[in-house]
């Protein structure tokens, strides 16, 4: 039998794409992706974040540049990508972790929400991960291998009462994209699933005890770690699935 067991190197020779890794969960899964061995592409809407975090990653000896691009706009993510390839070669593995907008967002009821506030979530939840799952995967299945990981939520699977119902349709959004693509690619050689995040702590300060079994927060860490899984070669039969990623605070 072939193993498929992951070694520290499993992405050596990969491109990864990572988008909103200026910071936080995106900013994890970057330096993971870098210590499995894949030449890294930070992006963010943020240029001096992308470029910490891919100053960072070069320090600690891996291959990484700053991708400076706001995914919500599909010309901008086309020239980011075509860079990347100069730069770093082709995209193998795409991480679509942009999901916030830059200013945060105000939890508020549905009925309290203005109309124009709506667009920014489903912009930034479905219409990034349109934009660059677009502009990378018809290579990824001309090269006959590639991943596609979203950063969901359980926001996208569940109904809470705290404010989140935009967001949520944005994140459920993804989810639904995810499902039909990861069919629609079946036989390519490249896979499509979806992390479901529950709550992060909001930074290292954060040790609030959540009414969950694991009464923690997440970490970038606890995200990082199933994202390389489902960015590796052993992840080939797992496509179309959505991870929970959330301390057993859900379980679908
Ligand atoms: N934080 C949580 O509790 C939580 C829970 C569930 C899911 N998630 C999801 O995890 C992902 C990461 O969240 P986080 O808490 O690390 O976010 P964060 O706000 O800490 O960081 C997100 C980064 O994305 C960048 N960004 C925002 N808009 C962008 C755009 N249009 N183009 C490019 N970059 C952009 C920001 O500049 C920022 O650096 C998101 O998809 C989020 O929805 C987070």
């Amino acid at each position: 039998m072939t193993s498929v067991a992951p070694s520290d190197s499993d992405l050596a020779g990969r491109v990864a794409l990572v988008t909103g890794a200026g910071q936080g969960v995106g900013a994890g899964v970057a330096a993971e992706l870098a210590s499995a061995g894949a030449a890294v592409a930070v992006n963010d809407l943020q240029a001096e974040r992308a470029e910490r975090v891919a100053a960072d990653l070069r320090a600690a000896g891996g291959q990484a540049l700053a991708a400076v691009a706001d995914v919500t706009d599909f010309d901008a993510v086309g020239r980011m990508v075509h860079e990347i390839v100069d730069r770093l070669g082709p995209v193998d593995v795409l991480v679509n972790n942009a999901g916030i907008p830059a200013d945060g967002f105000a939890l508020r009821p549905f009925r309290d929400m203005p109309v124009e506030d709506w667009d920014q979530f489903v912009r930034l939840n479905l219409y990034g991960v349109l934009h660059c799952t677009k502009a990378t995967v018809d290579g990824m299945c001309e090269r006959g291998w590639g991943r596609v990981v979203t950063v969901s939520s359980e926001a996208g699977r569940m109904g809470l009462p705290s404010g989140v119902s935009l967001y949520g349709a944005g994140k459920a959004a993804a989810i639904g994209f995810s499902r039909h693509l990861a069919l629609e690619l079946v036989g390519t050689g490249v896979t499509v699933n979806c992390v479901a995040l529950g709550l992060m702590a909001a930074g290292p300060d954060d040790h609030r005890r959540p009414p969950w079994p694991t009464a923690r927060l997440g970490e970038p860490a606890d995200v990082a770690v199933a994202v390389r899984y489902l960015a590796s070669a052993g992840s080939a039969w797992v496509t179309g699935q959505v991870l929970g990623v959330n301390g057993g605070a859900v379980t679908l």
